[in-house]
């Protein structure tokens, strides 16, 4: 008797969990689709770390510099993002790379990632035993560490590699002439010209101290577009090499100083950067960016070809 009460007590409950299952809106589909788009987004925001080197696939080299090489590859993600490593003893020595790294995320931190440099993360794995001295700083030292980081450089399981989003290049190789870079310059789009006040700016602010663009008195670097690329948020610095931080100096003064400096790459002497000047020239279309390689195809045609001057190498 007990038994037939239980029985019937279980049925009559399969068959309300069935009859409510039933009647509920299937939202299984939705549901997952959500879940699955959540998972994507944190692999997304999650850095990178050396757990991740096996299931980054090389596409190809995108340029070298005399200290970087770079390449583009497809994150795990399924992303394709830029990897950058030191091939010279100088980037490994100085810390060129990983200062690199460490004031992108600072930034990227600071401002967000829709206004800098995408920072994907990084992995520094050991150089094999006998690959890599800097204790010694002799010269036949420092050419012994520079071969072995161009025999390892496209290994990222040996050494350091940091991983950025990947934009456009401004110009791919040096260019001699101020008529030519007057001329390339002259297709920076308004957009252009204001994310060179913002990269003054955020430099101007950045956390902790401020940093210029170049030391004063020194000559830097960043007044060629070579050092720049057209990202996401727009036309950023990519080359983060010549910064200097001043440990004394006030946000106007580091913007005034970024200022001439970013003035020398747009072309525009009078180029106020301030905030309030941004705000009251507000830019309609921010998308719309310099095209650099027909930019560099037309400065070709009407200025002529301006070969590359052989550029002094690092100090050694
Ligand atoms: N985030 C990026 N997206 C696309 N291309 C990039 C990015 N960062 C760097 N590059 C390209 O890779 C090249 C080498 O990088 P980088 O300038 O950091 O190396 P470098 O050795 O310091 O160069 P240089 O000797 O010119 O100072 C650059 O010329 C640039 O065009
Ligand atoms: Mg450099």
């Amino acid at each position: 008797m007990l038994f037939l009460l239980l029985a019937g007590v279980f049925m009559l409950k399969n068959f309300y969990d069935h009859a409510i299952l039933a009647s509920m809106p299937d939202f299984t589909n939705n549901s997952i689709d959500i879940e699955q788009e959540l998972i994507e987004e944190s692999r997304k925001q999650k850095m990178l770390g050396c757990n991740d080197i096996q299931n980054i696939e090389i596409i190809r080299e995108l340029g070298k510099g005399k200290a970087k090489v770079t390449y583009e590859v497809k994150l795990p993600s399924g992303e394709f993002a830029l990897a950058k490593r030191c091939i010279h003893d100088n980037c490994l020595r100085k810390g060129l790379l990983t200062g690199e790294f460490r004031h992108l995320k600072t930034l990227q931190d600071q401002y967000g990632k829709e206004n800098t440099i995408g920072v994907y993360g990084e992995c520094d794995a050991p150089y094999a035993k006998g690959g890599i001295d800097l204790q010694k700083g002799t010269r036949t030292s420092k050419k012994r560490n520079s071969r072995h980081l161009r025999i390892v450089e496209s290994d990222f399981s040996e050494g350091y590699t940091a991983f950025f989003e990947m934009g456009v290049p401004l110009l791919t190789k040096w260019r001699d002439g101020v008529k030519f870079r007057k001329c390339f310059a002259s297709y920076f789009t308004d957009a252009d010209v204001d994310s060179f006040r913002v990269i003054a700016r955020q430099y101007a602010g950045y956390a902790g101290s401020p940093i210029m663009l170049g030391q004063p008195e020194y000559f830097t670097d960043n007044i060629w577009a070579e050092q720049y690329i057209i990202a996401k948020a727009g036309a950023r610095h990519a080359d983060l090499d010549m910064l200097y931080h001043c440990q004394n100096c006030t946000y106007e003064e580091a913007l005034a100083h970024n200022c001439i400096i970013v003035q020398d790459v747009v072309f525009h002497k009078e180029m106020n950067c301030s905030l309030a000047f941004s705000l009251e020239h507000p830019i309609l279309n921010l998308d719309e960016h310099i095209n650099a390689t027909e930019a560099e195809r037309q400065c070709t045609l009407t200025v002529g070809e301006s070969l590359p001057k052989p550029r002094p190498k690092p100090k050694q």
